[in-house]
């Protein structure tokens, strides 16, 4: 069903104008309305401490379980305590590896995709320390892949653990995680997905996805800077807590938040589902499920995708100095509307500097995924260019940005 863009513009105050053409999603989504307002209203309504028997604390403490829960319906996890949240992916996971370290001994491996952004990386490489192994997954640079196979020949039965984006920030490909978790777990290992680009753009099912861990950011999925990590219940429950010694552990998600986790931004992500739900019923959604209206949404969402994706990459597929880093297809069920490019002979950073100038956000650099930069030797000329689009884009702004790109990449022609 065709998206209704009344509909969107209604609910993003920053798209009231559409003055700017704003291109950098992969590195912040706008902001939903309903997102902003809840915690407007948190910090002025119930901004108290949790844990005392007056009821406003009793309150502030409902609406902290309720974004659990609005979080756990989300990303279907089983029960709202697998919701850990914290301030960004990055700290999130490096709270998971000190977490995990417990249960490491030297010799033990870990994967990490080639592909990932430093944050499913970085946190993983501090435990080669304690003597754990680190393996690289390279990409298959014929398919521009991640293959089920080549992680199949690196696992044996020192694997603890495998790294994996659900989407490249650069590549914009949907992993097929499912898969990818069916054979780590026939090795007896696990599973880390981090899916800060694959949230704003399409479903998300941790059961269906099987994921051990998976971990995403709000901001990049029209909400505030806060982000969460799903585990499974019964392994949070023997992992070790990082909060204070007398936090029992049982206490979850609470063992793994010290300081506690930040109430209004909490609040005000229950604002994401609200949205999606309301998109549906909108977009002729049947039925009272509320998982059943936040798949709808997706579908609608993924068919807006498919068209800005189609375009823009049509019109880099046609100019024969440029290279599309990631896979070339369109088809929402391939990608999601993340596409970066090269041009050969052409420094990205000077790409972009020329588009600037027409209010239109696009961006250049290795979007801190440096193995995949360095290992397609693009460092040289400043990475890759990234136009990182979600539904609120339009045609007609992708044909704008088509507009300006057309003098600056024609001009370099192989
Ligand atoms: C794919 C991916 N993973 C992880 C991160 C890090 O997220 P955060 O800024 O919440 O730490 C980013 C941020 O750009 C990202 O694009």
């Amino acid at each position: 069903m065709t998206l209704d863009m009344d509909f969107v513009e209604s609910q993003f105050p920053a798209l009231e104008h559409r003055d700017y053409v704003y291109f950098d999603n992969a590195g912040g989504s706008l902001v939903l309305d309903c997102v902003a307002r809840r915690i407007q209203d948190h910090l002025l309504t119930s901004s108290v401490q949790h844990g005392a028997t007056y009821t406003k604390s009793q309150i502030a403490m409902e609406r902290l379980f309720e974004a659990q829960e609005s979080v756990a319906q989300l990303v279907n996890a089983r029960r709202p305590e697998e919701i850990i949240m914290g301030p960004s992916t990055s700290a999130l996971l490096r709270t998971l590896s000190t977490m995990l370290s417990s249960r490491l001994r030297p010799r033990d491996e870990i994967i990490i995709s080639e592909v990932e952004h430093e944050a499913n990386a970085g946190a993983w490489l501090l435990l080669e320390k304690l003597g754990v192994n680190i393996r690289f997954w390279p990409l298959d640079r014929d398919t521009m892949e991640l293959s089920t196979q080549t992680l199949a020949g690196l696992l044996n039965d020192r694997t603890k653990l495998v790294c994996v984006t659900h989407v490249s920030n650069i590549l914009g490909t949907i992993n097929p995680v499912r898969e990818f978790a069916d054979v780590v777990h026939a090795h007896g290992a696990r599973i880390c997905v981090d899916a800060v680009a694959y949230a704003p753009h399409r479903l998300i099912d941790v059961q269906a996805f099987d994921a051990d861990y998976y971990v995403f950011s709000f901001y990049k999925a029209y909400g505030p800077h806060h982000a969460a990590l799903v585990g499974r219940f019964d392994d949070l429950l023997e992992l070790p807590g990082i909060n204070h010694f007398f936090v029992a552990e049982d206490e979850i998600p609470y063992k793994f938040q010290p300081g506690n986790v930040n109430y209004e931004l909490s609040y005000g992500c229950i604002g994401i589902s609200d949205y999606l739900i309301e998109m549906a019923k909108h977009h002729g959604a049947e039925g009272d499920s509320e998982r059943g209206h936040l798949a709808h949404a997706c579908d609608v969402i993924a068919e807006q995708e498919q068209k800005l994706s189609k375009r823009l990459l049509d019109y880099l597929k046609s100019l024969p100095s440029v290279t599309i880093i990631g896979d070339a297809r369109h088809d929402a069920s391939v990608r999601v509307p993340t596409i970066s490019f090269a041009v050969a002979g052409l420094d990205s950073r000077a790409i972009v500097e020329q588009i600037d100038p027409h209010d239109i956000g696009i961006r250049y650099g290795d979007f801190y995924a440096v193995r995949l930069i360095d290992a397609f030797g693009l460092a040289p000329q400043n990475g890759v260019v990234r136009v990182s689009m979600v539904h609120y884009n339009t045609l007609a702004e992708v044909d704008k940005l088509i507009e300006k790109l057309e003098p600056v990449l024609n001009r370099h022609t192989l």
